[in-house]
């Protein structure tokens, strides 16, 4: 059988986080601040802490500076708009991530309003939302889709014309791709929790892009031969990381295809750096 291309979100984020270094390197090289990025862990999530970890880990490899807020379970809506506001002026802050899910109490798109867009680094705010919509390259592109537009751009794999179809349409990956998908030039089906017999979208599909969390929801069945397969899907099963596909089954139909871990995740992180980068330059007038 024949092995596909592993699309390895490892070795491509390395690549590009080493060109966000050496432009860091020279700025510092020329006595210019620190880029910073302000990460918010509200509770005690334990994949939140992780992945919260993973970004700071991330920015001091290429040299931005984090602050790290860690505040507790019980945290109100106003205490967090408060610390919002604070970092909002922090001529320090190029950048303000707030991890998501927040606790039920607190209002999590009041929260995300509240962030100033030109240091919404995640690319919540409807007017970094609006500015997908819009198409315009000012705004900051939530990083999940940007990672896999920088893969696939990577690879060289064309949208333009292309039948894209993404499972699953959350606020943070689903939503915006389709709207960057759309912006590629793509043909983009959308299809989620009600949608009746996945299947029948899944099979047309020439790129498919699950972004569900449920884990290997999709079958070697589902998957047309020769498709470009990108697992967003992080989940435990039987103590085990999986993805949204049933990855050793459906990567022999596959022409390409994303693993989980090493795959979407990595990019994410990457997406994170590039906008904290762009918010930084934007503000030095670089
Ligand atoms: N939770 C899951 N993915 C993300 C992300 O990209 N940004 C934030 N802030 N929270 C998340």
């Amino acid at each position: 059988m024949k092995e596909p291309l592993i699309l390895d979100g490892r070795k491509v984020s390395e690549e590009i986080r080493s060109k966000i270094k050496e432009k860091i390197d020279s700025y510092k090289e020329r006595g210019l601040r620190d880029p910073g990025l302000a990460v918010i862990l509200v509770g005690e999530d334990p994949a939140s802490k992780i992945y919260v970890n993973n970004k700071v880990k991330a920015c001091a490899k290429v040299g931005i500076k984090s602050f790290k807020f860690e505040l507790p379970q019980n945290t109100t809506t106003q205490e967090l708009l408060d610390l919002i506001s604070d970092l909002n002026t922090d001529p320090e802050v190029d950048g303000i991530l707030v991890q998501l899910p927040l606790p039920p109490q607190i209002d999590q798109q009041e929260i995300i309003n509240a962030i100033n867009p030109s240091k919404d680094v995640d690319g919540f705010h409807p007017q970094n939302m609006g500015k997908l919509v819009a198409r315009t390259e000012d705004g900051f592109i939530p990083c999940t889709p940007l990672g896999i537009d920088l893969l696939l751009q990577h690879y060289s794999i064309n949208l333009k014309g292309k039948d894209v179809v993404i499972v699953g349409e959350g606020f943070i990956v689903g939503r915006p791709l389709t709207l960057l998908m759309l912006w590629r030039g793509a043909t983009v089906t959308v299809c989620h929790i009600h949608t009746r017999d996945l299947k029948r979208f899944t099979l047309q599909a020439e790129i498919l892009i699950s972004a569900t969390g449920v884990p290997h929801l999709i079958k070697e069945d589902m998957v047309k031969e020769g498709a470009v397969v990108i697992d967003v899907g992080i989940s435990k099963k039987d103590g085990k990381i999986v993805g949204d596909v049933d990855f050793e089954k459906v990567k022999y139909k596959a022409k390409a295809i994303t693993p989980v871990p090493g795959g979407v995740g990595p990019m994410t992180v990457t997406g994170l750096l590039l906008n904290t980068l762009k918010s930084y330059e934007r503000r030095e007038r670089l």
